[in-house]
């Protein structure tokens, strides 16, 4: 569908491929509503972009329902917001758990609930969820990162299948790892086996391609991650003898410790 004139929300609008996003959609004629939980940050994008702000917890249930009932107009819905969640499950304090699966999937699940009724009942919409590499193929130290992003892809593509010919599409978009911005670069870490990045111009280049073409998949990643992912997608223990000898636990350990104050 058609990105321009239409009314946009996007989630962690304040993260690193949020603000590409935001210039990106403001350029193709989106009438944009930025959401996170920065105020600051938002206004900022808001001042640079001419953007609507709503400040929103997505780990709280009550500000998912107050996001979408401000934005029942949308037309499309990026749900891009998520939390890093890395690190071993069983250094997970249920709460950190609970949010995790909150921010990662819950959010994005009950924002395409709410707004996709108003959408459908218009008969024109969108809905992209900003997945992950990580949703196709698990790693180590990734137990939760892996579920909420298996998870989403999992909803994607029944609710796709769901709202077919309702004139509402739903895409997703999972990209590898990304430089310059966001959670992996923040890291300052290497890619495992020096894997190839994109940038957040790409991501946000997928995500129109998404909306435009109504697609269903958009990958995001150079080609032997999307190569290595969907071997691992096919045979995960094949994939699991092949990490165990690979040397990456420096550059794993390394991501773990950074975000481990975002749990
Ligand atoms: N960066 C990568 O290498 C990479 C790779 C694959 C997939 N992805 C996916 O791409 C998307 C964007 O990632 P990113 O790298 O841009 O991450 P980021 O820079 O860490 O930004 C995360 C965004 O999520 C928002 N957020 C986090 N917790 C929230 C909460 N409780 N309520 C509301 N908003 C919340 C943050 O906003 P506030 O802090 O203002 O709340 C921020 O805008 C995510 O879905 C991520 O899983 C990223």
């Amino acid at each position: 569908m058609d990105i321009s004139g239409s009314n946009v929300l996007l989630t962690g609008a304040t993260g690193g491929i949020g603000s590409a996003l935001v210039g990106r959609l403001t350029a193709e004629g989106a009438r944009l509503t930025v959401t996170g939980r920065r105020e600051e940050a938002l206004k900022a994008a808001a001042d640079a972009w001419g953007a609507r702000t709503v400040v929103a917890d997505l780990a709280v249930r009550s500000d998912v329902v107050r996001l979408s009932e401000s934005c029942s107009d949308a037309d499309v819905l990026v749900a891009n917001a998520a939390l890093p969640a890395s690190g071993d499950l069983l250094d997970y304090t249920e709460e950190q758990l609970d949010r995790a699966l909150d921010v990662n999937l819950r959010a994005p699940m009950q924002l395409s609930r709410l707004l996709a009724a108003p959408m459908v009942a218009r008969g024109r919409g969108h809905i992209v969820l900003v997945g992950s590499i990580s949703g196709k193929a698990a790693t180590k130290s990734t137990s939760l990162y892996n579920a909420t992003k298996f998870g989403l892809r999992g909803f994607a593509l029944a609710l796709r299948q769901e709202l077919r010919g309702t004139g509402v599409g739903v895409s997703l978009v999972q990209p590898g790892f990304v430089r310059d911005a966001g959670m992996f670069a923040a890291t300052g870490a290497d890619t495992p086996n020096g894997i190839r990045t994109v940038t957040p111009g790409q991501v946000a280049d997928g995500v129109v391609r998404a909306v435009r073409g109504d697609r269903c998949e958009v990958n995001v990643a150079p080609l032997e991650l999307r190569l290595l992912s969907a071997i691992a997608g096919q045979f995960p223990g094949f994939a699991e003898r092949v990490q165990a000898r690979a040397d990456v636990d420096g550059s794993v350990r390394q991501i773990v410790d950074a975000q481990r104050s975002q749990r």
